[in-house]
């Protein structure tokens, strides 16, 4: 009898037929299993040069012995059903995340923005809690009257899943409040839930004798017990949670963090230790000191240590950039690192034609992860750094960033090495053979094979449906890449149409192996359900060069319908005309991202897959935020000249911003106010000779409500 151990070394023109069948029933049993972590639980084991190595001597036994195909061979079916989920959230006030600084010089720039921002003179403090980042994930729980009510991962900050069931099973989450004389009506408390170092061991070393795959790291295992959708297997998983933050409150909750924090733990929250109120960048640095020093030694994994401003008035005055509050900076621990080999240097393209070397490795620990793969940036790195297959590497790895390699270790290579040529960057696509072409001062080079280009188009694809832009669940690359060859969806407006594609395809999804018409069904719902769709997701997910949300967002604010947004672009093509003008006048879209919009619309071929989708889809308007949508300033054009005495021009044009107002440098007839403050110059002249209204900076105060 042959063993699945004997038959995996075999290869395949030497194998058996009883080798053959054990080696079929082996990779089957593997394959289904990396897809399911692949597709289904997000946390792949293995490369996808492994799992397409493990595929393809799959379909190379079959095809020597047709004979021993299993009924349930991969090779007849598509990928993992798509995962049913959780019912979404809408936070009320988003779960942002944080900037982050690498070194002390960092977090002194930190200080001194926040302290330029609220325009505080050098002898008035500014007190900073510092206090132990957890690598978990961030939770929000809210309570009405006390009691639990909802608990809500973060999803994209804005949108979450429910997980109320799954909480409910976590000793130190409080089902209720313990009254520290008045609980707040409405409350939502923020915080990470994890799980410490022994508990994770302990965890992977039952699923292991179990049979069971093991998670990654504790921060894994955390997020995997939490999204379960039976919420009796996370009651069997030992999560913990920290209390750090909060978001909707019906009243507020203090005067400072500290005294917040105070309140948090009489409710029965556990915060995170050791946390301190500093005065000064030394003071800040020696607790950052002192916790990483202590680091191996604490229970969890820690990533860093985060500096809050204490003084909740100050936050408020803050705000937020983009997704990330100006009140806070995470200074991160340095990254881990590990040394091994490099098998291979292989290219990928990504959706904007982008020739991306990657660098295949034999699989290395590091800080807690398995990394098999690292990043090589570009071409000219690769040369920079002279990196060969063969060679050993040093490999880092920071946080949520793709691991890289830091060096070449020289000193291992053989001694005759140096007959080894160095690695040839292709001038051709690997994925379509046209030529690849690195333009005058890019360091990127781009594969010109545009739409026939079948990795581009898959990319585009995968980016379509992505988390941030459509959000279409159970669309993972290897579907998407059996849709693309089978051509039954070769666009976005395809997508829409599956469902009668589908119809007189044979054979249809729901008769296909893995699929089934309930899972068939599952997938067009998902689809359907995103007919309706945000304008700023709309933007973001065609994919435009240097589009990413936050610019898409922006777009979406000002141009306010798809259309007066299309309309607009396709103007702007004139770079002297009035629609040129208005789009570089958005705040922090410069003409290097208006000449990739305008690129963008220039292209008969994107110009037909964005009206085949509008033809097919409802675009809605981007909501405006609470504030803005009451306020007098919203949709106005404002200029701010000279000092003003009570704030900084930065958070003057936060606080305009924040209220739907355009903040321009310059005078036109077009703008709707000028603030004139101490000391104002020919700003102020070129209003009053337009008649343009005037403020000063009192009136400017109450108009934004700072006084309210
Ligand atoms: S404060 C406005 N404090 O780190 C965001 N976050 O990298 C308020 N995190 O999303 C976050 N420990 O999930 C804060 N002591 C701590 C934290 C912490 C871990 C997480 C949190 C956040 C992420 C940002």
């Amino acid at each position: 009898m042959t063993t699945e151990t004997d038959a995996a070394e075999i290869a395949v023109d030497e194998l058996t037929p009883d080798q053959a069948a054990a080696e079929l029933a082996r990779l089957g049993r593997e394959i289904a299993r990396h897809d399911t972590l692949y597709h289904g639980e997000d946390r792949p084991e293995i490369s996808d040069a492994a799992f397409d190595a493990l595929r393809r001597r799959l379909e190379a036994i079959e095809a020597r012995f047709p004979a021993l195909v299993r009924a349930d061979s991969p090779s007849r079916r598509v990928g993992a059903a798509p995962a049913t989920g959780f019912a979404k959230v809408r936070h009320a006030v988003p779960m942002l995340s944080l900037a982050n600084a690498f070194a002390p010089e960092e977090v002194a720039e930190f200080l001194a923005r926040v302290r330029r921002f609220l325009a505080l003179e050098a002898d008035q403090p500014l007190t900073i809690v510092a206090e132990p980042k957890i690598d978990g994930l961030s939770l929000s729980l809210r309570y009405q009257d006390g009691a639990l009510v909802q608990a809500a991962t973060r999803g994209d900050g804005v949108e979450g899943e429910d997980v109320t069931a799954n909480v409910r099973t976590i000793d130190e989450v409080p089902q209720t409040l313990a009254p520290d004389g008045a609980v707040p009506a409405v409350v939502e408390v923020r915080g990470e839930v994890y799980m410490t170092r022994d508990d994770f061991l302990a965890l992977n070393a039952r699923r292991r004798t179990a049979d069971e795959a093991t998670f990654a790291n504790p921060r894994n295992a955390a997020a995997g017990s939490l999204r379960q959708l039976d919420a009796t297997i996370t009651a069997g998983r030992p999560l913990r949670f920290f209390a750090y933050s909060w978001g909707e409150t019906s009243e507020p909750l203090g005067a400072t963090l500290w005294q917040v924090r105070d309140r948090l733990a009489a409710w029965g929250f556990r915060l995170n230790a050791p946390a301190r109120r500093c005065g000064s960048l030394d003071e800040m640095l020696a607790l950052y000191r002192e916790i990483e020093g202590a680091r191996a030694g604490t229970a969890h994994d820690l990533d860093g240590v985060v500096y809050k401003v204490d003084r909740l008035d100050y936050r408020d005055r803050l705000g937020a950039v983009s997704r990330a509050p100006r009140w806070a900076i995470a200074h991160k621990f340095p990254a881990a690192q590990a040394t091994t080999r490099l098998a291979e240097i292989k290219i990928q393209v990504g959706r904007t034609g982008a020739l991306t070397p990657v660098a295949l490795l034999d699989p290395v620990t590091v800080g807690g992860v398995v990394v098999t793969r690292a990043t090589l940036h570009n071409e000219d790195e690769i040369a920079r750094k002279d990196v060969r297959a063969g060679d050993t590497v040093v490999v880092q790895r920071a946080g949520e960033v793709i691991p890289q390699i830091v060096r070449v270790v020289v000193e291992n290579r053989p001694a005759d090495d140096a007959a080894r040529p160095r690695f040839a960057f292709p001038d051709r696509c690997p994925e379509c053979d046209s030529l690849a072409v690195r333009d005058d001062g890019e360091v990127v080079r781009r594969c010109t094979g545009g739409l026939i280009c079948p990795a581009q188009a898959v990319e585009r694809l995968r980016h379509f449906v992505s988390r941030d832009a459509f959000d279409i669940d159970g669309l993972g690359e290897k579907i998407i890449e059996t849709f693309w060859t089978e051509k039954l969806v070769r666009t976005p407006g395809d997508l829409f149409r599956l469902p009668e594609t589908d119809a007189t395809t044979t054979p249809r999804l729901q008769d296909r192996h893995g699929w089934g018409p309930k899972s068939a069904q599952n997938l067009f719902d998902a689809i359907a359900a995103r007919r309706q769709i945000p304008l700023d997701r709309f933007i973001y997910a065609l994919g435009i060069r240097q589009v990413g949300q936050a610019t898409a967002r922006l777009l979406a604010r000002s141009y306010a319908s798809l259309e007066a947004w299309r309309t607009a672009m396709i103007a702007a093509a004139d770079r002297d005309g009035e629609a040129w003008h208005e789009l570089t006048a958005i705040d922090q879209i410069g003409p290097s991202v208006a000449d990739d919009l305008v690129g963008f619309f220039a292209e008969a071929h994107n110009l037909a897959v964005l009206d085949d989708l509008a033809a097919q889809l409802t675009v809605t308007p981007v909501a405006a935020p609470a504030a803005e949508a009451a306020s007098p300033l919203a949709g106005k054009t404002i200029v701010f000249t000279g000092t003003l005495a009570t704030m900084s021009r930065g958070e003057a044009k936060a606080r305009a911003e924040a209220l739907g107002a355009k903040v321009t440098g310059s005078v036109s007839a077009k703008t709707d106010y000028v603030v004139v403050g101490a000391d104002a110059g020919s700003k102020a002249t070129k209003a009053r000779d337009l008649g343009v209204a005037t403020l000063t900076e009192e009136a400017w105060r109450a108009l934004a409500g700072f006084d309210a």
